[in-house]
């Protein structure tokens, strides 16, 4: 049996990038046979960059809410919420004692987040968590836990899974054989979706699409991507293009082909968006009506979450306990 494991941060609205890049590969892995998979509402890690309970709850329930209206099934998938799991800040802390502050001072979030307060002329540790910090540890342990081997995620995340490879590596080694190595699975198509802006699509930086916004919504927002100065008949480079690059994360082979031919020949801006919004608009419109039901349900989430971490703890209960005795913190009797 394979194991697949990926999970989302609750903060902010789930956008277009957060589906490409997890949860439609996560689904569609979902579906193979001889695999079980492991999805989750990252709200642990929601705390390292949110203040804001309600923002959390919103965000946890959009986030649910977008995994079952894409069809999620939940009696295979075994889906939850992080904090329902009280194994794995505990093999968090363990992980701490075993993990190298060198590799954590390489990792990418705090790095940037030390660049950033040296431009601005600021103390390199403004501002910045411990939670920041160890953010990769408690990434270790939402993985290792499940000795998940496929890791589901976007271009933006493979440090991280090679930091919970390098960690398990070093626990087995100072330990016993405990963990499994899990390995990073990304995306060909659109690994990192660019966001209205041409920057990465993310919420930190404001330029999202969110998935389920109303039809008219999502018309705009797609007419707010940025484009260059060509005319209409100018041939349009398709590198570097967001708009291409989502046309080509949502259509298949022969209509990306078709797109790719309609830059050249010089296609429009204005209807290349209007091309792009029917074409993500339809991939979408399915799923709206039912994630509209759900998030006017949420009692309905929460326990379809109780159930998911009901079944998550038959397998992080023994393993916590394998850890404790590896370690030497477990009964004496
Ligand atoms: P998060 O919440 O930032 O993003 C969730 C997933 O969406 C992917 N993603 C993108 N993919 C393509 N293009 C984009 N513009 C884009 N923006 C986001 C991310 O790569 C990610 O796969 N730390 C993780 C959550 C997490 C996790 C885990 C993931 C916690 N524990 C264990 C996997 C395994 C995060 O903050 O992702």
């Amino acid at each position: 049996e394979q194991r697949v494991l990926t999970g989302i941060t609750t903060t902010g609205t789930p956008h277009l990038g957060n589906y490409v890049g997890a949860i439609r590969p996560a689904i569609a892995a979902a579906t193979q046979p001889d695999q079980q998979s492991f999805f989750f509402l990252a709200d642990y890690h929601a705390l390292i960059k949110c203040q804001d309970p309600e923002q959390i709850r919103r965000s946890s329930l959009e986030i649910a809410a977008t995994w079952l209206a894409f069809g999620l099934d939940t009696d295979r998938a075994i889906f939850y919420r992080q904090s329902d799991i009280p194994e794995i800040p505990e093999l968090t802390w363990i992980l701490n004692c075993s993990a190298a502050k060198g590799l954590m001072n390489r990792a990418h979030a705090y790095k940037a987040a030390v660049q950033a307060n040296e431009e601005a002329g600021e103390d390199p540790d403004f501002g910045i968590t411990m939670g920041l910090f160890c953010y990769p540890v408690l990434m270790a342990a939402d993985i290792l836990m499940f000795g998940a081997q496929r890791i589901p995620v976007g271009r933006d995340q493979i440090q991280h899974v090679e930091m919970a490879r390098d960690i398990a590596q070093r626990f087995n080694h100072n330990f016993a054989d405990v963990f499994t190595l899990p390995e990073a699975v990304v995306e060909d198509n659109g690994a990192v979706l660019q966001g209205l802006d041409g920057r990465k699509m993310s919420k930190s930086y404001n330029n999202t699409i969110p998935l389920f916004e109303s039809e008219k919504k999502l018309r705009k927002s797609i007419n707010r991507i940025k484009t260059n100065l060509l005319e209409p008949g100018e041939p349009k480079a398709t590198d570097n293009s967001t708009l291409f690059q989502i046309w080509a994360a949502f259509a298949d082979d022969s209509e990306t082909s078709r797109m790719r031919q309609a830059f050249a020949d010089g296609i429009a801006w204005g209807e290349a968006k209007k091309q792009l919004f029917e074409l993500v608009n339809d991939h979408l419109a399915p799923a709206r009506g039912y994630y509209m039901e759900l998030m006017d349900d949420p009692g309905h989430i929460e326990s379809v979450l109780q159930k998911g971490a009901q079944r998550a703890r038959e397998y992080s209960v023994p393993l916590m306990q394998r850890v404790r005795d590896a370690v030497g913190i477990s009964s004496m009797g």
